[in-house]
């Protein structure tokens, strides 16, 4: 499959519909095929280690020759992510204001938003600093409105931090003049704000580089995901991050006898048209319903067949 083959992958898609199973499936494959792959998921409530018999949880754990998962918390990250700008603040704040700002950044990690960033921080340093130790690389990531805001964060942010940048310098600049005859200030925050826009347009390129990540959406053929994956996917558009693979799981088997099956079968058929009609460029892969949930090594063995 051509866009699975990427070196990165990110897998998208409505709640319930079957992302994470997916990710693990095509993690499981590309190890199977000998490729160093490395797991990365962002759903506290999927629990990779029942699959895999084996407790995961924040660093990168090993659980099969070729195949290492890391379970990221959100909450957790984010708690540490506040603690990490906290100590960052700590060099540039007189320490009079510090009990102030820390007040303020405790109500920042309830704020909207602030585990999206905390998890986006993560992504970046996993895509700048792991990546490389690996030959594939698959994101599970949470339900669609989530995944877009995670996936065009890197554009947004950029165009925040630049903004900030520009107003920093013309303060430094101000100042300069005023105190230091000219001589340039130092500027801690300046630094940090420069060295996070490097790192976001590095993690961008790689991103947009069609030839290293691919995009995955997962589907269930039904009314509300269809219509919500059709959205997700223009939107995404916009940002030139092109989705080139839609998975369509949890299809009925053929059946042949019963009327309530006959009858929901061919209700789906319906649904099925309506996918091919309406996601044209996507290459499609189809998984059927199994009579059970992927559970353990077995289950997953047999559903990663079909990616
Ligand atoms: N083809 C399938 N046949 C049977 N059960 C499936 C199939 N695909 C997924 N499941 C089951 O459906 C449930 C939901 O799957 P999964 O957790 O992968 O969805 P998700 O999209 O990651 O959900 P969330 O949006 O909550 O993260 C799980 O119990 C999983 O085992
Ligand atoms: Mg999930």
């Amino acid at each position: 499959m051509q866009g699975l083959e990427k070196k990165i992958i990110f897998v998208g898609g409505k709640g319930g519909v079957g992302k994470s199973t997916s990710a693990v499936a095509i993690a499981w494959k590309a190890a199977g095929e000998g490729k160093n792959t490395l797991l990365i998921s962002t759903d506290p409530a999927h629990n990779l280690g029942d699959i895999f018999g084996k407790s995961i949880g924040g660093s990168i754990t090993r659980v099969s020759d070729y195949l290492s998962a890391l379970e990221i918390d959100p909450a957790a990250e984010t708690e540490m992510y506040i603690q990490g700008v906290k100590e960052n603040i700590k060099s540039v704040i007189q320490s009079s204001r510090m009990d102030e700002v820390n007040r303020h950044l405790t109500t920042a990690k309830s704020s909207p938003g602030a585990e999206e960033a905390a998890l986006f921080d993560k992504l970046v340093s996993i895509i700048l600093e792991e990546s490389d130790a690996y030959d594939k690389v698959i994101f599970d990531t949470a339900p669609t409105g989530h995944t877009i805001r995670l996936l065009s964060l890197p554009e947004l942010m950029g165009v925040w931090i630049e903004g900030m940048l520009k107003k920093r310098q013309e303060t430094n600049e101000n100042y300069t003049q005023l105190l230091n005859d000219g001589d340039p200030v130092e500027d801690p925050i300046y630094d940090v704000l420069k060295q996070r826009q490097e790192r976001f347009s590095k993690v961008r390129e790689i991103m947009l580089d069609g030839d290293t990540t691919g995009f995955a959406f997962v589907i269930n053929p039904e009314r509300l995901p269809i219509a919500e994956t059709q959205k997700a996917i223009e939107l995404l558009d916009q940002y030139h991050l092109h989705v080139k693979t839609l998975i369509i799981n949890k299809v009925l088997p053929e059946v042949t006898e019963g009327d309530f099956l006959l009858q929901r079968k061919a209700h789906e058929q319906q649904y099925l048209d309506m996918i091919r009609e309406v996601f044209v460029e996507q290459e499609k892969i189809y998984i059927p319903l199994f009579p059970h949930d992927i559970t353990d090594r077995e289950h997953l063995e047999t559903f990663s067949q079909y990616y």
